[in-house]
């Protein structure tokens, strides 16, 4: 399914303007880009995107091909990087001569090994001699606040700088990942309540992490990153159904049914107990404020949820089958 209508779509704002005034920070695309010149030698710096066949990833890539960018895509199907997040022993051969990282963690940021991997990643990135590396990390999340840690202490001192990206909730959880069965069968089920959430539209996600990757000004910078309004998971599937023509309810489940649920679906009970946290630590009502990230980092307001509604609407993605 072909859902990515914001896939490869050029950055808006953002890079080329510096924010937080670090002096050392050289864009890794100047004006007028690297990618322009030099009929010699191809000078343009590679820059390996992990996850880069998944929901943020991809975006990630489509847009830094369409600045005429290097990319290497990591994933263990990839073609271009293959790496495998349990197997560091291949990690040096995908990293050798990239300039700039980008890691979305796999699977989670709840898996308990992420913090550790995460960490040697970013000391096998500075062996390989990165400039930059910039981190999917989750807000209100305490596991990925072990997993920023990492990172930072990882790099400190090293001349590889971090950016930190705290995504909210995707809104693309409902077309793309596991909500999007449920919106196709007319019920979705959280243990959610009634609170809100400012759900993340991917595409400002993917603009400011190639801003972070290219641009000046975001080293060493935190972008708590959200859309510009908060609904409750009962308001954003009326909008997906308004949108769709479907019916499309919310069914608001206790933590104890939806963990039962997850297990009764076959999830490992570790896994179960990790996601459980992570459900309960983003859905207390913490998270419900928008945050600034997207205008910190691009100087622009944040998508709204509608937009990403239509626009998904239009691609088919919750078409019947
Ligand atoms: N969903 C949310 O609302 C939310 C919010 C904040 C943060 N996050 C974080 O976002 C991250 C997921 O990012 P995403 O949604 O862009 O990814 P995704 O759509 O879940 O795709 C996963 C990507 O990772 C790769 N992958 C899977 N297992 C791997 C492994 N063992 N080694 C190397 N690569 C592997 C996959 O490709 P292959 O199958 O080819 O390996 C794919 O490219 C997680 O860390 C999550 O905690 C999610």
């Amino acid at each position: 399914m072909n859902n990515d209508a914001d896939n490869g779509a050029a950055p808006s704002g953002g890079s080329g303007r510096r924010r937080g005034g670090h002096l050392t920070d050289c864009a890794l695309i100047g004006p007028g880009g690297a990618a322009g010149r030099g009929e010699a030698q191809d000078t343009r710096p590679d820059v390996l995107v992990l996850g880069g066949t998944g929901k943020t990833g991809r975006r990630v890539a489509g847009r830094l091909r369409a600045m005429r960018l290097r990319v290497r895509v990591g994933s263990r199907a990839a073609a271009t990087a293959p790496f495998d997040w349990r197997e560091p022993a291949g990690w040096p051969a995908t990293l050798a001569g990239v300039r700039a990282v980008y890691a979305a963690y796999a699977p989670d940021l709840s898996d308990p090994e992420a913090p550790e991997r995460l960490g040697a990643l970013a000391r096998a990135a500075t062996a390989a001699g990165a400039e930059r590396l910039v981190l999917l990390s989750g807000r209100g999340m305490s596991s990925a606040a072990r997993a920023e840690e990492a990172v930072v202490a990882a790099l400190r001192g090293s001349g590889t700088t971090w950016t930190m990206l705290r995504g909210c909730w995707f809104a693309q959880n409902f077309s793309e990942d596991f909500l999007l069965p449920e919106v196709l069968r007319g019920t979705v089920s959280l243990p959610a309540g009634e609170v809100a959430e400012p759900f993340l539209d991917l595409a400002d996600l993917a603009d400011v992490a190639v801003a972070a990757l290219t641009g000046p000004g975001h080293a060493e910078q935190v972008y708590t990153l959200s859309g510009p309004r908060a609904l409750t998971f009962r308001e954003a599937v009326a909008e997906i159904g308004w949108a769709t023509g479907r019916e499309v309810r919310y069914r608001p489940m206790s933590r104890a049914a939806y963990q039962a649920e997850l297990i009764a679906r076959g999830v490992g009970r570790v896994e179960a107990a990790a996601a459980m946290v992570t459900l309960r630590e983003t859905l207390d009502g913490s998270c419900s404020a928008p945050a600034d990230g997207v205008e910190r980092a691009l100087g622009r307001p944040p998508r709204d949820f509608s937009e990403y509604v239509r626009r998904t609407a239009a691609t088919g993605a919750w078409d019947e089958e």
